[in-house]
């Protein structure tokens, strides 16, 4: 059951440096937000805050109506780089979750193999980390997080280090999974084409301290396709996005 995502008056400093905000934003349960802006203005720490591995100084973030203080199950995050354990197979790393929290052989086995077709890696359940691509690394990241069935996906730039088709066709299956479950999705990016294609709304922030400085609605139907992407609205969105980020 996915769920709302709030911050109010939101800040976080790191002694005397103000990394982030004030912000304050309402993400409606099932929404899909991108977040945009210049480098260094607090993109990563808004998202570990939400993730609950970073405190506010000031304001708080909520899950519901829980105030976020530390991680929680119902949480997912992906980060740019797979971080999976080379010496576990790709089967064995996308069970972590669920073998850390005692589940049983055979149920992981059963998790992981209705997973690996969606995730395209059905011939890859026995290879080890370094026989696969970067794109597939990133897709057993992928794995991991929604083996645990998050109610919320927090993913801090997941294909930033992908090259262009290969981020765009994983960034299309992560959408499909995400239309399947409609988690609560927030996702930061520095691919403004990216952030069109998948979102339902782009927030866009300043410079650091980084606030909310615009909230895009993206209006394209769904399920999205590549095609949409030589529209003149899709033109029309990420040149309005453009110019709001400020570097
Ligand atoms: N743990 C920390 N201790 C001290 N300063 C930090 C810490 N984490 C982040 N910062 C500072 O906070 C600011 C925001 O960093 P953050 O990583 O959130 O930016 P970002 O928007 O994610 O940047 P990028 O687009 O380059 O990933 C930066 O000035 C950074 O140096
Ligand atoms: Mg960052």
């Amino acid at each position: 059951m996915s769920i709302n995502l709030t911050t109010h008056n939101l800040v976080v400093e790191f002694g005397a440096l103000r990394a982030l905000g004030p912000v304050s934003i309402q993400i409606q349960a099932g929404q899909f937000v991108a977040i945009v802006g210049p480098s260094g203005c607090g993109k990563s720490t808004l998202i570990r805050v939400l993730a609950g591995l970073q405190a506010a100084s000031f304001g708080e973030a909520r899950l519901g109506e829980q105030i976020i203080r530390q991680p929680s199950m119902r949480v997912g995050m992906m980060f740019q780089s797979a971080n999976l354990m080379p010496w576990r197979t790709v089967m064995d790393n996308i069970a972590l979750p669920l073998e850390l929290a005692g589940i049983s052989s055979i149920e992981r086995q059963a998790a992981v193999y209705d997973l690996l077709p969606l995730l395209n890696l059905e011939d890859f359940a026995k290879a080890y980390p370094d026989e696969l691509s970067g794109g597939m690394a990133q897709r057993v990241a992928l794995g991991r997080v929604l083996i645990q069935k998050p109610d919320v996906l927090l993913l801090d730039e997941p294909f930033g280090a992908l090259d262009a088709m290969t981020r765009e066709q994983i960034s299309l299956d992560l959408l499909a999974m995400w239309a399947r479950d409609r988690q609560t999705a927030v996702m930061v990016t520095h691919d403004i084409h990216e952030a069109v294609l998948l979102s339902d709304r782009v927030l866009v922030m300043s410079p650091r301290p980084g606030q909310i400085v615009e909230d895009i609605a993206v209006d394209l139907p769904r399920p999205r396709h590549i095609e949409q992407t030589y529209d003149t609205e899709f033109a029309y969105l990420a040149q309005t996005i453009r110019k709001a980020i400020r570097l």
